[in-house]
């Protein structure tokens, strides 16, 4: 499958706000992760004099749901048809991407959606949205579950051969083929090959404060995280609750306490050793001290 050409200037508009038929905007798209509760897929085919087409609305139940819609025809009009379809149900588009077959006039839309008041669609809105694209077309629909996959399916993708996934709050990624072109380098994203990134993206907030690795992570999202990592509490309920978050790419030889070294990867990013990336060798929870009352004393 191949990227259309004019994918990267339709997404610009869709991330504008689009501007249908009618001249109406609808919200602007944003690029968040998807819940992890189970999915509903609606899937029609239906066909009319212009084109012969399939719908699949997966519900991811939270933050998100994924519209792909498949014409075995494309035919110019039909994106801003159907995209008319879904601000007409109110429906935020966040993403939006087209991809064609070589030599066949086959194209699959994708939009990565919200409902109007935030989330995935519930399957009640998405039997809507198929009825709305049915406008287009008619046809008959089945249902089949999104796909959601648990950390431990994660951290068995990490080679080229099995694919390298990762994941990201609730979502799964499969960034095999982004790996090269990784704009930090292969090294630096290949430690987290088959975990989270979340504890690495704390670290370079690059991708989360400015430009656009959230948007290049959404392009390549797979499924959802069956059990995603819960948000902290605060609560203490062990000694080591406070330490600090360590930097998520030395290798740890323990954790409670936190023994840990630095990957050869980060070896050369400085001649002098950022502190994060030093060795740790603890034989306890790091002490909890106020640097205002904090006193050292010689004697
Ligand atoms: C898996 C999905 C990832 C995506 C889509 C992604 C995407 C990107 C993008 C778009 C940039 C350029 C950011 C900018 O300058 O605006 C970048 C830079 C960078 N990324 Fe990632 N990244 C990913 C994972 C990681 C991981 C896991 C690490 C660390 C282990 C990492 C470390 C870096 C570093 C060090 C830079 C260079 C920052 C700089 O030179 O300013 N990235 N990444």
């Amino acid at each position: 499958m191949a990227f259309r050409r004019g994918y990267e200037a339709f997404l610009r508009t869709v991330r504008a706000g689009f501007r249908g038929a009618h001249g109406a905007r609808c919200a602007r798209p944003q690029i968040l992760g998807a819940n992890a509760a189970a999915a509903a897929v609606l899937t029609c085919q239906y066909s009319n004099q212009r084109t012969i087409s399939s719908c699949e609305a997966s519900a991811a139940g939270g933050s998100s749901s994924i519209i792909r819609f498949r014409v075995d025809s494309d035919r110019p009009g039909l994106l801003s048809e159907a995209t008319e379809v879904l601000k007409k149900q109110q429906i935020n588009i966040r993403d939006a991407r087209i991809s064609t077959e070589e030599a066949s006039p086959r194209a699959t839309h994708v939009y990565i959606v919200e409902d109007r008041g935030g989330g995935g669609l519930s399957d009640q809105r998405l039997a809507e949205v198929r009825a709305a694209l049915q406008q287009l077309a008619s046809g008959s629909c089945e249902a089949e579950p999104w796909p959601l996959f648990s950390s431990e399916e994660v951290s068995k993708h990490q080679t080229p051969e099995s694919g390298i996934w990762v994941s990201y709050k609730d979502g799964v990624y499969d960034i095999t083929s982004f790996v090269q072109n990784h704009p930090g380098g292969k090294d630096k994203i290949m430690l987290a090959a088959g975990k989270a990134i979340d504890p690495f993206w704390r670290i370079y907030q690059q991708h989360t404060g400015r430009g656009n690795a959230l948007e290049l992570l959404e392009t390549m999202r797979i499924g959802d995280l069956s059990d995603p990592p819960k948000e902290s509490s605060g609560a203490c309920s062990c000694p080591y609750d406070s330490d600090p978050e360590r930097h998520p790419g030395l290798i740890f030889h323990n954790n409670k306490p936190c023994n840990a070294e630095l990957p050869s990867e980060l070896m050369m990013d400085s001649w002098l050793t950022p502190n994060p990336v030093w060795f740790i060798r603890h034989h306890h929870p790091v002490p909890v001290v106020d640097p205002e009352e904090f006193r050292l004393c010689i004697e």
